[in-house]
C-alpha cells in the first residue's frame, strides 16, 4: 500500500540520517567465541554467551537428549498442554540457586518483564524505575498502566525522595532496576534500594539478565556482597550466561503464584521448547560444578580494562563511550579490520550523545587476544574520542 511504504521510507531516510539505521548482517557463530561474517573469522566481544555455554557438550548434549524424546515445540502454553517435568525442574533449580521459595520461567526475558510488573503494580500505583533500565522493564511498567516514574542511574538519594514524596499517593509502590545495567556493566546499590524498599513499603525487582552465572558465585547482583540483598522480585534471563533462552521469575511461592495466575505474557504464550529447558538445567550445573570457571569473564574484563587504561569494571561488560553514533560506528569498523567483532551500540538502546562500543567477555577469550584488542583500544579508539570512557561503577 502507497502511504504505507512511503511511510515506512520516510522514517527509514530519518534513521539514515542519523546514522541510526539498523541492518542485520549475515553471521555464523562458529564457536562460543569465533564467528564468521563476509569470509572472515572474526573473534566476538559482543556476545552475552558470558561462559561460552551455548556451544557446551553437555549442554548441547542435553538439549539434543531433550528434542529427541519430547520433539521440537512444547506445542501451547503449560496451563493447556500440561507442565512437562522438566519445567519443573529447572524452575526447582533456579529458585535454589536465588534462595527464593519458587520460580517460574517465561518464554524470553523481555516476556517475563511484560507479564511481571502489569501483574502486580496498575491504575493506581506507582513504579520507580531506574533511567537506565533495560528497555523491557520500561515495556512491562508501561504496560502495567500505573504511574511511571524514572529515577536518575543508580541515585538511591533520588528514590529516596521520590518515595517520600510520591509512596502516599499511591496504593502500591515498585522499584524496577537493572541488577547488572546491560549497557554499562555497573550493579545497582541493590543493599541501599532494598533497605529503602522496606522502610517504605515499596517491592524491589531487579533484572539480573546480566548478572546470573557470572556475578555474586554465578548466583547474581544481588549475592556479589557477603550478606545478600533482599530483592523479592529477582528476574533474569537463560539466555545470556546459560547460553538457552528464555526468563524467569525468582519469588515468594504467593508471588509466583500469582504471576502464574496473571502474567499474560507467561498464559497466553506458548511454553518454551523443551530442549531449551534442559539445556537452560545443564548450564545451570556448570555453573555449580565450576564456581572458578564462572569467575573468567569478570576477571577478563578487568584484565582488559587495566590494559586498556579503563575504570575496573564490576561484570563482563566493558563500555567505551564515544558520544556520536558515527563515531562508534568508525570504531566498530576499525576494529573489525583487525579482527574483532564488536557491534556499536547507538541511541535509542543508549542515551543520545552515548553512542559506545559495549565488549563483553567471556571465559574463553584468549588472554593475547584480549591484550591486542585492548592495544587497539587505547591507541586507535580513546585517543581519537573526545568523550571519555564512563567509568564503570
Ligand atoms: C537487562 C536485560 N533484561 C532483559 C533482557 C531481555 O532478555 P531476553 O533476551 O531473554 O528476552 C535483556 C536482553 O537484552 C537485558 O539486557
Amino acid at each position: 500500500m502507497r502511504s504505507l511504504d512511503e511511510f515506512a521510507t520516510a522514517k527509514l531516510g530519518e534513521l539514515e540520517h542519523g546514522s541510526l539505521r539498523r541492518a542485520l548482517v549475515d553471521t555464523t557463530r562458529v564457536t562460543g567465541i569465533w564467528t564468521l561474517r563476509n569470509g572472515r573469522r572474526l573473534l566476538s566481544f559482543c556476545c552475552n554467551d558470558y561462559l561460552n555455554l551455548t556451544h557446551h557438550p553437555a549442554v548441547k548434549e542435553a538439549a539434543i537428549e531433550a528434542l529427541r524424546i519430547y520433539g521440537v515445540g512444547a506445542g501451547a502454553s503449560r496451563f493447556v498442554t500440561g507442565n512437562h517435568p522438566l519445567f519443573a525442574a529447572l524452575e526447582a533449580r533456579l529458585a535454589r540457586l536465588k534462595e527464593t521459595e519458587a520460580a517460574t520461567i517465561f518464554g524470553s526475558g523481555y516476556l517475563a518483564n511484560l507479564g511481571i510488573i502489569p501483574a502486580l503494580v496498575g491504575a493506581d500505583d506507582v513504579v520507580l524505575i531506574d533511567e537506565l533500565a533495560h528497555a523491557c522493564l520500561w515495556a512491562g511498567a508501561r504496560l502495567s498502566r500505573a504511574a511511571v516514574v524514572p529515577y536518575r542511574h543508580a541515585d538511591v538519594g533520588h528514590v529516596e525522595a521520590l518515595l517520600a514524596e510520591l509512596r502516599r499517593r499511591h496504593r502500591r509502590a515498585l522499584i524496577a532496576t537493572d541488577g547488572v545495567f546491560s549497557m554499562d556493566g555497573d550493579i545497582a546499590p541493590l543493599h541501599a534500594l532494598a533497605a529503602l524498599a522496606q522502610h517504605h513499603d515499596a517491592w524491589l525487582m531487579s533484572d539480573d539478565a546480566h548478572g546470573l552465572g557470572v556475578v555474586g558465585g554465578g548466583r547474581g547482583s544481588n549475592f556479589v556482597q557477603a550478606a545478600k540483598a533482599e530483592v523479592p522480585l529477582q528476574m533474569g534471563t537463560l539466555s545470556k550466561a546459560l547460553g538457552a533462552y528464555g526468563g524467569y521469575i525468582c519469588a515468594s511461592a504467593a508471588v509466583v503464584d500469582l504471576i502464574r495466575n496473571r502474567a499474560r505474557s507467561l498464559i497466553y504464550s506458548t511454553a518454551l521448547p523443551p530442549a531449551i529447558v534442559a539445556a537452560a538445567s545443564a548450564a545451570i550445573d556448570v555453573i555449580e560444578r565450576e564456581p572458578e570457571y564462572a569467575a573468567l569473564p569478570v576477571k577478563k574484563a578487568k584484565a582488559f580494562a587495566r590494559s586498556a587504561g579503563l575504570p575496573e569494571p564490576a561484570s563482563p561488560i566493558v563500555p567505551v563511550v564515544l558520544g556520536e553514533a558515527e563515531a562508534a560506528l568508525a570504531a566498530s569498523r576499525l576494529l573489525e579490520e583487525q579482527g574483532f567483532l564488536v557491534t556499536a551500540i547507538r541511541p535509542p538502546t543508549v542515551p543520545a550523545q552515548t553512542a559506545r562500543l559495549r565488549l563483553t567477555f567471556t571465559a574463553q577469550h584468549p588472554d593475547d587476544e584480549i591484550e591486542r584488542l585492548a592495544a587497539l583500544v587505547r591507541s586507535r579508539v580513546l585517543s581519537q574520542s573526545a568523550v571519555s570512557a564512563t567509568p564503570a561503577q
